[in-house]
């Protein structure tokens, strides 16, 4: 077998080729010098395997593979082997297809509970997510499938994704927004990492040389490759010097010329482009290529089945749950028959098969009725359905309704506006529970919402998105089969505007800003005690544990040392059963500004009736540490901290103090600190620098979207031809969630991403000339033009 080249072997434009994809999913192969490609496939929680063309929307279909439940189900069971078993299952998977990385997880910080993409991601708190997110690419990379953490960094809504500029300072950037990147990429080494769209403090992420390589390379020590998110690229040349190696999908050499001539005239270091196709080399040689095995559908299936049922979460149960086989049971609202289970998107999964609600139910012989409540895909009111659904209430031992958002709702490319239900879904458990007193509230959806109702069913179940076998999960919940063993890895205000960011989410089309700083979810509500709706950490389970002897391993802490909590946790109950010991941190010592709880470690625990166990759970010296812009470190101070054992950020069941010594006294932003900075002048004290202004709409750029540009009327013209050209088939047009993501989709698709997307339809002549008529200048336009072929040759 002949030696497999290195980038020293290939000449400059071989380099260059291997820096751009081929298509949607590969990297580009180099047939002449022995360089196969290698196969990249979303995502997170199941396998979105195209095998001819392709999308980056999940409009298009894919073949069959386990819908595993999305991250936000998964981070609800708090069980990082859980999250290793479906990283270790997509391995499996994506072997099977041929597949060498699979482009997730996404970790990015649920900043908003209105990000639409929020199911998606694991938590608000940076140490759970990234812990899972470890733990899925441990899984991943352990079974020699390739993961790509992503989005890096700061894309935490989908509005304007493509464009806007996450304005966030130092120290809340990495406290939270890279804390768990940092994690994840130091203890799990993934292969890769996915740039995001948005701009990063006035740089594009795809660009940003202090994110991609004095951070994650020269300070975390990642030694994978970076991946542009789907038409992330802005400047091909400013990527490739910032970094980034692989502009996803492949252009068809868009800007390949570019690049050689950056390099020829001296502007781009050669060494840079060898640098980064040699990272391409590495990861096709590390890669297996070859499609090994099949799925274990059945398996896999049951897997799906066990981790949805183990991230649902008992949100109140006065004791009407688990149900008795005897129950009569009204099965109320259309989820049950067309279940809710995954988000729109690029995450979209075809499932290998789904189990419903009510299909379960009939397996196993239950004494049901049903009325659809609603209808599924809108959300439109209608007092007949709820009228029929009270009936069946009253006829019932007991009424389950399932009720959560439509899948228009919330998906990829969109954030909500409101964290309401729809109407018609607050007035179906109103009317049911006041029919039957015995309802218990199942909800679907992939982020918090707000519950109106909250006191008046017997029990509410929180099912997320469940993955394909979600039904079956909750049917398991319901009889007790299995527990409910979820906790919120979010908050659920009470109201949408109890948020600190609120205000400020999702910004302005070219600029957001993180004005709320380190203040988001419990972190802000434990901060200035507000009560939400219900708390990060939540969840309730079917049996009873005490938890006893609550201690530390020392009292007496130097500075940069690890900490031992110990807790004896018994269930005293006749069932098996699991609990989640949190630990939070509460820095006493008056040094720096900070949240009033962070997460600082956790231990799930499942107990049979009766076990008791002591768990240890380590509380990392990082916890203890802040990050302190002025010397650019991280610093611990010195004093005492309480570390609250507790079931939930407002449930402390007992607190330890430990007093560090050896550390800080003072910092750049001391106790009594706004915690929001609310006036331009906080927000500029805190950033270092003035607040930046927004990039003008006017004039057009590469930049600009086809939203913008569609003020004009040749811009109208233009993205009305691109809608024509869109891929959508009778199914997809009929599918609202599929045409409200396309469509902002399109609406915010900069002209440059159409260029990339367009794999070499659109040059960059043809891009430059619509915008000189965009802009009113047909003579330049007219100029640009005569250039047109010569240029086009390139
Ligand atoms: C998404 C990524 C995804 C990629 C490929 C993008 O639009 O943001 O998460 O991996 O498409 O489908």
């Amino acid at each position: 077998m002949t030696k497999p080249p290195t980038a020293a072997d290939l000449t400059l434009r071989q380099q260059v080729s291997l820096l751009s994809g081929e298509g949607y999913w590969r990297t580009q192969p180099l047939p002449e010098s022995g360089v196969p490609s290698c196969v990249v496939s979303d995502g997170p929680h199941g396998l979105r395997f195209q095998a001819d063309a392709g999308d980056h929307l999940g409009v298009g279909g894919s073949a069959p593979a386990t819908c595993f439940p999305p991250a936000v189900t998964l981070a609800g069971t708090w069980a990082e082997d859980l999250a290793a078993e479906v990283g270790a299952a997509l391995a499996v998977e994506a072997r099977a297809f041929g597949v060498d990385v699979v482009l997730g997880p996404g970790l990015n910080i649920k900043r908003s509970p209105l990000c639409g993409r929020n199911f998606e991601y694991f938590s608000e708190d940076p140490l759970l997510g990234g812990r899972f997110a470890a733990a899925v690419v441990d899984g991943l990379q352990r079974h020699g499938v390739g993961a790509c953490l992503k989005h890096f960094a700061v894309n935490n809504q989908e509005s304007h994704r493509f464009v806007v500029d996450a304005i966030v300072d130092e120290r809340t950037l990495r406290e939270l927004y890279l804390a768990g990147f940092e994690y994840a990429v130091k203890t799990a080494r993934p292969w890769t990492v996915m740039a995001s769209y948005n701009q990063v403090n006035g740089h594009p992420a795809t660009q940003h040389h202090r994110l991609l390589t004095e951070i994650l390379r020269g300070e975390w020590g990642f030694d994978g490759l970076v991946m542009s998110d789907w038409a992330a690229t802005v400047d091909r040349v400013a990527a490739v010097a910032a970094g980034m190696d692989l502009e996803m999908p492949g252009s068809r050499g868009l800007s390949d010329r570019l690049v050689v001539r950056a390099v020829e005239s001296g502007l781009l270091p050669a060494e840079q482009v060898a640098e980064s196709a040699q990272r391409v080399l590495d990861l096709v040689a590390r890669s297996a290529r070859t499609p090994h095995g099949e799925i274990p559908v059945d398996a896999h299936d049951a897997l799906a089945r066990r981790v949805a049922a183990d991230g649902t979460v008992l949100l109140t149960n006065d004791g009407v749950l688990p149900l008795v086989p005897e129950d009569s049971i009204a099965v109320i609202g259309s989820f049950a028959e067309q279940p809710r289970y995954q988000g729109a998107g690029s995450s979209l999964v075809t499932p290998t098969r789904i189990t419903t609600m009510l299909a379960e139910l009939e397996r196993r012989g239950a004494n049901t009725t049903y009325a659809p409540g609603y209808d599924p895909a809108h959300a439109r009111q209608d007092p007949q359905l709820i009228a029929e659904a009270v009936v069946a209430a009253r006829a019932a031992d007991v009424a389950v309704v399932m009720i959560g958002l439509p899948p228009s709702y919330e998906s990829e490319g969109f954030d909500r506006t409101d964290l309401r239900l729809p109407a018609q879904h607050d007035e179906l458990v109103a009317a049911v529970c006041a029919a039957n007193p015995r309802t218990v509230v199942v909800l679907s959806n992939g982020a918090p919402v707000l519950m109106p109702w909250k006191d008046l069913p017997a029990a509410i179940l929180e099912c997320y998105l469940g993955g394909q076998a979600g039904g079956g999960a909750l049917v398991d919940v319901l009889y007790g089969d299995a527990e409910p063993g979820g906790r919120l890895a979010e908050t659920f205000p009470a109201a949408q505007d109890d948020d600190a960011a609120a205000p400020y989410f999702p910004g302005e089309p070219h600029q957001v800003q993180y004005r709320e700083g380190l203040y988001v979810g419990y972190r802000y509500h434990t901060t200035i005690d507000r009560q939400p709706l219900f708390p990060f950490g939540h969840g309730l389970g079917y049996t009873t544990i005490a938890w006893s002897g609550i201690g530390v391993d020392r009292a007496d802490v130097p500075a940069g040392e690890d900490v031992t909590v110990n807790v004896t946790v018994e269930n005293t109950g006749r069932r098996a059963g699991s609990d989640v010991v949190q630990v939070y941190l509460h820095d006493r010592t008056g040094v720096v500004a900070r949240p009033r709880r962070q997460l600082a470690g956790f231990a799930k625990v499942r107990l049979s009736p009766g076990e008791r166990r002591t768990v240890a759970i380590t509380v990392a010296a990082r916890a203890f540490a802040f990050y302190d812009v002025s010397e650019a470190d991280w610093r611990i101070p010195s004093g005492p901290f309480d570390l609250e054992i507790a079931r939930s950020s407002t449930d402390v069941v007992g607190t330890v103090t430990v007093v560090v010594s050896g550390g800080v006294d003072t910092a750049a932003e001391p106790v009594g600190s706004p915690l929001v900075a609310v006036t331009d002048e906080q927000f500029e004290q805190r950033l270092g620098h003035p607040v930046p202004r927004p990039r003008p709409v006017r004039p057009f750029t590469r930049d600009s979207t086809l939203g913008e540009v569609s003020a004009t009327r040749l811009g109208r013209l233009l993205k009305a031809v691109l809608w024509r050209a869109a891929p959508l088939d009778e199914a997809t047009r009929a599918d609202p969630a599929e045409m409200a993501m396309y469509e902002h989709g399109l609406d915010e698709l900069p002209l440059r991403a159409a260029a990339i997307f367009s794999a070499g339809k659109l040059r960059w002549t043809t891009i430059d000339v619509l915008l000189h008529l965009l802009n009113g200048r047909p003579a330049r336009a007219a100029a640009a033009l005569l250039r047109l072929p010569g240029r086009m040759r390139e």
